[in-house]
């Protein structure tokens, strides 16, 4: 019997989907997923779906107060997926004079501000006494520490960014919602559309299957503590410096 969910937020990233998959093992978790689209799951019935137009923050707002209507049990879980390094138009910089105004206020903005969206409008509905663990997908190229090869000077940017705000958020939750805890989480190089282009020189043993990866990410959640402080973790489990 269902009695406990997992929210998963930018369902359609393939990483999402091996997520679903092995969730969907535990007979006692209910899944909800929204993304812009969800046709991959037109086959699976027992999760609830929720498409979504854009991750405007009307959109946000509107649908977090129907998760509040519509919720049932604890969300106990929640993966926020989204993020992009390239698109038909967006392509990481490899030097300075690809910088462009326009791509790095597409890429911060999904990248960095819209976790930060939804952490802001789910907070209400998540603050309670039992655990809440909130993973979002960030990169070892936004550990400010890590940077020893320059380049993608938007993505880099833009995950350094957001793991500013985890930190800053987690500070603030301490206080207001201690149930909850904020993982910054990267899942290594995996094989989906975001990293294809730029698979060519990454050695088959460190390309990793979204199935490995959510596989580690599931037991890394369920082993880190709720301890009013953000977590910066890699697809091991250790720390990466911020
Ligand atoms: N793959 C890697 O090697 C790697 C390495 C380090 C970090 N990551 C991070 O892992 C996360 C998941 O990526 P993935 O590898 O699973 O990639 P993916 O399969 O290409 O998934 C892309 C994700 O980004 C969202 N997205 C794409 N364009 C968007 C837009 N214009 N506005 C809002 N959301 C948009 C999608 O949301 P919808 O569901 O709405 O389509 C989906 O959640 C990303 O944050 C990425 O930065 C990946």
């Amino acid at each position: 019997m269902i009695n406990q969910q997992t929210l998963i937020i930018g369902a359609n990233s393939n990483i999402a989907k091996a997520l679903v998959d092995q969730i969907q093992q535990y007979s006692n978790v209910g899944l909800i997923l929204i993304s812009r689209d969800l046709s991959d799951y037109s086959q699976i019935d027992n999760l609830q779906k929720i498409t979504v137009q854009d991750y405007q923050p009307e959109t946000i707002s509107a649908t977090v107060e129907r998760l509040s209507r519509d919720r049932l049990k604890p969300i106990t879980q929640v993966f926020i997926c989204n993020g992009i390094l390239h698109n038909s138009n967006i392509q990481p910089e490899k030097r300075l004079e690809e910088l462009n105004a326009q791509s790095f206020q597409q890429v911060i903005a999904i990248n960095a501000l819209l976790p930060m969206l939804w952490i802001q409008q789910l907070t209400p509905l998540l603050a309670s006494k039992s655990p809440c663990k909130i993973i979002v997908f960030s990169a070892r190229v936004g550990s400010i520490n890590d940077n020893k090869l320059g380049g993608w000077y938007s993505y880099r940017a833009s995950k350094a960014a957001l793991n500013m705000m985890l930190k800053t958020v987690a500070i603030e939750l301490a206080r207001r919602a201690k149930n909850i805890k904020i993982i910054a989480f990267h899942p290594g190089t995996t094989d989906t559309p975001l990293s294809k282009p730029f698979q060519r020189n990454v050695p088959p043993e460190k390309l990793f299957p979204c199935d490995f990866v959510a596989k580690q990410l599931l037991a890394i959640t369920k082993k880190t503590e709720v301890d009013g402080s953000a977590s910066y973790l890699d697809w091991q489990g250790n720390t990466i410096d911020w």
